[in-house]
C-alpha cells in the first residue's frame, strides 16, 4: 500500500525515520510531503495513495474525492477537527486518532505558560508564584488529567469539570470536581482549556465566563482557538484589567488583542504543545504502527468515525 505522510508542520527527521521504519517494514511504500505551502500541494499528492498520516492538515471533501483508492487516515494526534470526517464516512474511509500519544507534551506547555505569565513573561517585573493557586481544569481527558498532576506537584490546588466522566474518575486522577463551569471559572486563578472543538464546544468560553474568574485570572489555552468567543474575550480583558489570556492557539483577532492589551495577551507563533522530540515519535510511530495493523488485521480500534 502507498502512504502518504502530509504534515505541513513537519515532525522531526527522526520521527519520519520512524515511521518510514515501520512502513517499509511491513511491506508499504512510503512518500512524504512536508511544509507544503498551500492546500492544492496536500490535494495533488493524494491521487494514488492508500492511507494518510496527518498532524493538523486539514482532510477536506476536496482531498477525500482526489484520493480514489483512500482507506485511512490517521490523525497523529488527538484532535481531529481538522477531518471532514462526514465526507471519510460516506467514502468508506476510516479515520483514526492516537489518543495521549502527544498529551504530556501539550501539558508541559500548559504548565510552562502559566509560570510564563506568573512571572510577567520573565521579566524583572515581581511576578507570582503558582504554589498555593488553584488550577481549573476544563475537560480531564489525556492532557487534563497530566496538567492536574504537574499542576499538583507544584503545590497547586486542582479543580476539575468533564461532561463524559463521572466525578469518580476526576477523584481518581486527583482532582476535586467542580459541578459546573461557572464554579470552575470563578474558583480558579488558572483555568487551563483541554476541550476539542466541536459544534456544542465552538465559541463556548466567552465574557460571562471568563469574567467569572478572581482577580488575576488566568486564562490558558493549549486547545483550539474555535473554543473561545474571541469578541467576548477582548470585551472581558478590556472590562477587567486584571485578567490575561495566554494561547498556543492564536485567536483570530490576535493583533486586535495584542494592540489593546499587550502583555496580558501572549500566544506562541505557531501551534507548537505537541512539537517535541518524545511527543513525534509517539504520535508519528503511533500512527504508522495503526497503519500496518489495520492492512493487516483490520483493527480499527482508534477508529473516530462510524458508517
Ligand atoms: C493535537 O490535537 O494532537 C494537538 O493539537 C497537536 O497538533 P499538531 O500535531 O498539529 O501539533
Amino acid at each position: 500500500m502507498k502512504v502518504l505522510v502530509a504534515t505541513q508542520k513537519p515532525f522531526s527527521a527522526a520521527a519520519v525515520k520512524g515511521i518510514k521504519d515501520i512502513l517499509t517494514g511491513a511491506g508499504h511504500q512510503v512518500e512524504v510531503l512536508e511544509n507544503y505551502a498551500a492546500q492544492a500541494d496536500f490535494v495533488a499528492a493524494v491521487a494514488d495513495v492508500d492511507a494518510i498520516i496527518i498532524r493538523s492538515d486539514k482532510v477536506t471533501e476536496e482531498v477525500i474525492n482526489a484520493a480514489p483508492k483512500l482507506k485511512i487516515v490517521v490523525r497523529a494526534g488527538a484532535g481531529y477537527d481538522n477531518v471532514d470526517l462526514e465526507a471519510a464516512s460516506a467514502a468508506r474511509i476510516v479515520v483514526m486518532n492516537t489518543p495521549g500519544q502527544n498529551a504530556n507534551a501539550v501539558a508541559e506547555l500548559a504548565l510552562g505558560m502559566m509560570i510564563y505569565m506568573a512571572r510577567t513573561q520573565f521579566t524583572p517585573s515581581t511576578g507570582s508564584e503558582l504554589q498555593g493557586k488553584t488550577v481549573g481544569i476544563q475537560a480531564f481527558g489525556n492532557v487534563g488529567r497530566l496538567v492536574g498532576q504537574k499542576a499538583a506537584a507544584l503545590g497547586m490546588k486542582v479543580k476539575a469539570i468533564d461532561p463524559f466522566l463521572p466525578v469518580e474518575k476526576i477523584v481518581e486522577g486527583g482532582a476535586e470536581p467542580v459541578i459546573n463551569l461557572d464554579e470552575l471559572y470563578s474558583k480558579s486563578n488558572y483555568v487551563s482549556i483541554h476541550i476539542p472543538a466541536t459544534p456544542q464546544t465552538v465559541k463556548s468560553i466567552g465574557y460571562d465566563l471568563i469574567t467569572k474568574m478572581p482577580k488575576g485570572g488566568v486564562l490558558v489555552n493549549t486547545a483550539r482557538k474555535e473554543v473561545i468567543d474571541e469578541a467576548g474575550l477582548a470585551k472581558a480583558l478590556e472590562d477587567r484589567a486584571d485578567l490575561k489570556y495566554a494561547t498556543d492557539v492564536a485567536p483570530d483577532n490576535l493583533a486586535e488583542l495584542k494592540e489593546k492589551f499587550g502583555a496580558r495577551v501572549f500566544a506562541t507563533p505557531k501551534k507548537m504543545g505537541a512539537q517535541t522530540a518524545e511527543a513525534n515519535m509517539n504520535a508519528g510511530l503511533a500512527a504508522a504502527n495503526q497503519i500496518v495493523d489495520f492492512f493487516a488485521t483490520g483493527n480499527t480500534r482508534f477508529q473516530v468515525n462510524k458508517f
